[in-house]
């Protein structure tokens, strides 16, 4: 075990919330069996205390330790895709998990994160971590561990570096506690895989369905207003919003602004910010992959240069898409506070 481990488990044993590298986003993760560590990271991150965290797992055989009933279907989708970014609700072994974890829910969310380094900590902790995002409650989610330094460094005693984030968007989640199983999340694993590892259709949360606590309508929100716009009516909005503020755009798939903007199209090939005068883009060259590797490095970038807008164009809907446009619609949400 190397030093930076030890030092992990050590706070996280003696009841410290510490920043956790996963392949989706850091989480701020303490010992979940330890009802004092998981009150801190509700009240490090603002989190209302009904919104239950998700148990990070060391290995797909701790599943019978912490959830019972029939885990079959369940150990389809883990054979599936764990360690990976899949959470799955089932009902709760509520000897081992305590109330401040799940909010008082009879059920509770596991996965098995893929980053090394999360597991290590896990295993080499014994027992799981509770961990939401790194990020103060409703903000843009972190996929550095820079991000979590910005937000919440002052409040916990170490951020473990783990590089930027594989995915880059938080994981699927899927409801195994009812009957039919619901996608409550959308992520990199997308329904069609999950519906042809399973057997069974995964019923798409049209918001008719059950509605997991928490997933509020608006989220992952940056400062700036966040606009949703076609790929065809970008630029024309970047036109009319720049009249009014200093606008931000989120060029998903390479999108190129005309010559009127006065910015050099040769740096939009490479990821990362290009300005001219009250237009800063953040070029996203590649693909869905890529839109959702860097969405929230985009936002952040954009606020941190004071865009008081920032634009997007809708992402394809499709696989990897799907989660993308989840998250810029919740960013785009009218907002609460
Ligand atoms: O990728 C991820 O899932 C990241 C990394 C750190 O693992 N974690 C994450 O956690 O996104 P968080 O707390 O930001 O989102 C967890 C979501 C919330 O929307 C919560 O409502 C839902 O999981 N959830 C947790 N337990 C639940 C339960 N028992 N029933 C229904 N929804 C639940
Ligand atoms: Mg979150």
């Amino acid at each position: 075990m190397n030093d930076e481990v030890a030092r992990a488990v050590q706070l996280l044993l003696a009841g410290d919330v510490i920043g956790l590298p996963t392949e989706t986003v850091y989480g701020l993760a303490a010992d979940a069996t330890q009802p004092q560590a998981v009150r801190r990271v509700f009240a490090i991150k603002g989190r209302p205390v009904g919104h239950p965290l998700i148990l990070h797992l060391a290995e797909q055989s701790w599943l019978q330790q912490y959830c019972v009933g029939d885990l079959s279907r369940a150990q389809r989708l883990a054979d599936a895709f764990w360690p990976g970014p899949l959470t799955l609700i089932l009902p709760k072994n509520a000897a081992l998990v305590p109330d401040e974890v799940t909010g008082g829910l009879p059920t509770v969310a596991v996965r098995v994160p893929a980053h090394p380094l999360a597991r290590e900590v896990i295993f080499a902790l014994g027992r799981p971590v509770a961990a939401p995002s790194a990020n103060r409650f409703g903000a843009v989610s972190p996929t550095t561990r820079n991000h979590v330094v910005v937000d919440l460094g002052d409040q916990v005693p170490l951020v473990l570096e783990g590089g930027p984030c594989q995915i880059g968007i938080e994981s699927t989640i899927v409801d195994l506690s009812r009957e039919r199983a619901y996608l409550m999340r959308p992520g990199a694993i997308s329904a069609a895989q999950l519906s042809a590892a399973l057997g069974e259709p995964v019923q798409k949360n049209d918001g008719l369905g059950p509605k997991a606590p928490g997933t509020l309508e608006s989220h992952y929100a940056p400062h700036a207003r966040v606009l949703l716009v076609s790929a065809q009516e970008l630029w024309s909005a970047v036109r009319s919003e720049k009249r009014s503020g200093h606008v931000g755009v989120l060029a998903l798939s390479g999108d190129v602004p005309p010559p009127e903007f006065g910015l050099e199209v040769g740096a939009l090939n490479a990821r990362g910010l290009v300005q001219s005068e009250r237009l800063a883009v953040y070029a996203v060259p590649g693909g869905m992959d890529d839109a959702a590797h860097e969405l929230y490095a985009g936002l952040r970038a954009l606020d941190e240069v004071g865009c008081s807008v920032i634009i997007s164009p809708l992402p394809e809907l499709d696989g990897i898409g799907l989660a993308v446009l989840d998250r810029l619609e919740r960013a785009a949400a009218p907002r609460t506070a």
